[in-house]
């Protein structure tokens, strides 16, 4: 069985709609209810992922993990640009630190990098993505409370800083 094999077997695949369901039941159960009433989720309710860099990973039927991507916009006075949030990121327990996180991080950002975006925002573990080349976002508000160790930003390229206040883009 794959799951049991040294090596994961999986692709990398963008996200379909009738993934839609059992995305939220792998998610509900790694974070629970809790994350509802998190800031986070002030970004994504009533907002559409971007379906072009939001991506699961599949074995054969199997969903194993998945990531997804929403549009925001950091306002800064006249200044507005358009970026991305990244998160929930979630891999079936079953079959974590076998890279799938890390096959799925890799893919949304290779991907928002080639539609032309500047930058993915998140709130997340530091240890988990600085090593992807997240970097604490500097002078950056949520319409919420978050710890600011945990809001994390890449950029597409190095000399970019977004400041200002994010929103859902409309
Ligand atoms: C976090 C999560 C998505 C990682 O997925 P995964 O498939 O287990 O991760 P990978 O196997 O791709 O690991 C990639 C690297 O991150 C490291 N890593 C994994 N989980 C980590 C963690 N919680 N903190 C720090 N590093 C971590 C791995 O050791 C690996 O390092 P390596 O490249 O040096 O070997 C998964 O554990 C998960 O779904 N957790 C519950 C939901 C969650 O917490 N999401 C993230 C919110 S911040």
């Amino acid at each position: 069985m794959a799951l049991d094999a040294l090596a994961l077997d999986f692709s990398i695949c963008l996200e379909t709609p009738d993934l839609d369901q059992r995305i939220l039941a792998l998610t509900d159960h790694a974070f629970g209810p809790g994350r509802y009433v998190k800031t986070a989720e002030r970004l994504r309710e009533g907002a559409h992922i971007l379906p072009d860099m939001s991506f699961v990973a599949l074995d054969g039927d199997r969903l194993l993990g998945s990531v997804r991507m929403w549009p925001i916009d950091v306002r800064e006075g006249e200044a507005c640009e358009r970026i991305a949030f990244l998160g929930p990121i979630v891999v079936d327990d079953a079959c974590r630190g076998r890279g799938v996180g890390k096959a799925l991080i890799h893919a949304c950002l290779e991907a928002a990098f080639a539609k032309g975006l500047r930058a993915v925002l998140l709130v997340g573990t530091p240890g988990y993505f600085l090593p992807f080349g997240f970097e604490k976002a500097k002078d950056i508000t949520l319409p919420g409370p978050v710890d600011p160790n945990r809001l994390m930003i890449h950029y597409s390229q190095p000399g970019l800083a977004f400041t200002g206040r994010v929103s859902k883009a409309v």
